[in-house]
C-alpha cells in the first residue's frame, strides 16, 4: 500500500473536517521536553545521596535506577529536587521519605511518557505491509499472534497497532487470535492508557477517517472505541523483571532502551530474542540501535524503521 494510506492530516477536526486543528505537536513536543530539557545543569550527587534515592525508589517502587545512563538520570533528578523547593539532597532525600506522592513524582519525572498515535508513522505503514502481512502468511491458516508493547506509556502505540488490524487485517482477524500485550513501568500512565481518553494534540497522526471511525469527541477529550480497547491488554512490569513473555510474533519497544545504559540495552535485547518466535519481528525506536551480541542474533529488515527480524 503507498505510504500515503497514514497522511498526516494534523490540521483536520475528528468530527468533521471543518475545524482545523492548530499544528501543535510540535508545541506539545517542546513542552514536554522542555520541562526536562530546562533543567541541564545537573546538581552534583555523592555516591551516598545517589544511593538514598536508589533505594527508596527501589523498595517503594521496584524501580531499579541502576539501568539508567547517568546523566540523564541526575538531570531529572535535579529537576525535580529543584521543583519540590528544596535546597540541597539531603533536604530532597527527606522530603521523599516523608511524601509518598514526591516519590511518584520522581518516578514520573523518570519515566519520560511522551508518546502518540502513528508516532513516526513509516515505522506503522511497514508493520501494514511488511510486517503483518508475514506473520500471518507464516502462520498459515489460523492461530494466534502474540504482540508485546514495551514500554507502552499511555497506550497509544498499542492501539496504533489494534487500529491497523482492524482497519486493514479484518479477515484475518477472523481466523486468528490476537494478543495485544502492552506494559510498563509506570502505573499512573497505565491507568490512562487503559481509560483511553486522548486530548486532541495525541491524536495528530491520525486521519480524519480513522479518528471519525475509532474516536468519539467527549469534551475536550477524545474516547477510543471499546472495540480498540479490547484488543489491548495492559499490565505494570518492569522490563528487568523476570522474564513473563514467550511466544511472541512481533515485539514493539520503541524509545525506552535509550535511556538504559550500554550493558543493560544489550541484556534487555537479548531478552527480546529469548521471547520471539523463529521469523519474530523487533521493531525499536528511530534512535536506537542493536548493540553488542544481539547485532548477531536478528537480521536488519528495515533499516530506517528499525525492524529486525529474529
Ligand atoms: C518515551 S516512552 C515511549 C512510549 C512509546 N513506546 C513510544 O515510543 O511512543 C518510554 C516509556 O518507557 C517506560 N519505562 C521506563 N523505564 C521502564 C522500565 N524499566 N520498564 C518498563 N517500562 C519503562 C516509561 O514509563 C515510558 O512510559
Amino acid at each position: 500500500m503507498a505510504a500515503g494510506i497514514f497522511p498526516k492530516v494534523a490540521d483536520m477536526s475528528i468530527s468533521e473536517g471543518k475545524e482545523r486543528l492548530p499544528a501543535i505537536s510540535g508545541l506539545l513536543r517542546d513542552r514536554h521536553g522542555d520541562l526536562l530539557q530546562r533543567d541541564t545543569t545537573a546538581i552534583h550527587y555523592s555516591e551516598v545521596t545517589f544511593k538514598a534515592i536508589r533505594d527508596i525508589l527501589f523498595e517503594r517502587e521496584g524501580f531499579d535506577l541502576d539501568s539508567y545512563k547517568d546523566k540523564c538520570i541526575q538531570r531529572r533528578i535535579s529537576f525535580r529536587l529543584r521543583t519540590s523547593g528544596c535546597k540541597n539532597t539531603e533536604e530532597y532525600i527527606e522530603l521523599l521519605n516523608k511524601k509518598e506522592e514526591e516519590v511518584k513524582k520522581l518516578l514520573n519525572a523518570l519515566t519520560i511518557n511522551v508518546t502518540e498515535f502513528f508516532r513516526n508513522q513509516s515505522t506503522f505503514d511497514k508493520l501494514k505491509d511488511i510486517v503483518f502481512p508475514d506473520i500471518f502468511a507464516a502462520k498459515g491458516g489460523s492461530g494466534t499472534v502474540r504482540i508485546w508493547s514495551a514500554g507502552c506509556a499511555s497506550g497509544e502505540e498499542p492501539y496504533t497497532i489494534a487500529i491497523i488490524l482492524k482497519e486493514f487485517f479484518s479477515e484475518e482477524l477472523k481466523r486468528f487470535n490476537i494478543e495485544i500485550t502492552a506494559t510498563d513501568v509506570d502505573e499512573g500512565i497505565l491507568k490512562k492508557a487503559a481509560e483511553g481518553h486522548y486530548k486532541r494534540d495525541k491524536l495528530v497522526g491520525m486521519v480524519p477517517g480513522l479518528m471519525v471511525r475509532y474516536f468519539k469527541e467527549d469534551g475536550d477529550k477524545y474516547r477510543l472505541s471499546n472495540d480498540i480497547k479490547k484488543m489491548v491488554s495492559f499490565r505494570k512490569e518492569d522490563i528487568f523483571q523476570e522474564r513473563l513473555h514467550r511466544e511472541k510474533d512481533l515485539i514493539i519497544c520503541r524509545n525506552l532502551l535509550i535511556y538504559f545504559s550500554r550493558v543493560k540495552q544489550e541484556w534487555v535485547l537479548n531478552e527480546f530474542w529469548k521471547a520471539l518466535n523463529p521469523g519474530g519481528f523487533l521493531i525499536l525506536g528511530r534512535a536506537e540501535i542493536l548493540v553488542g551480541e544481539s547485532r548477531k542474533l536478528f537480521s536488519s529488515i528495515c533499516p530506517r524503521e528499525r525492524i529486525y527480524r529474529k
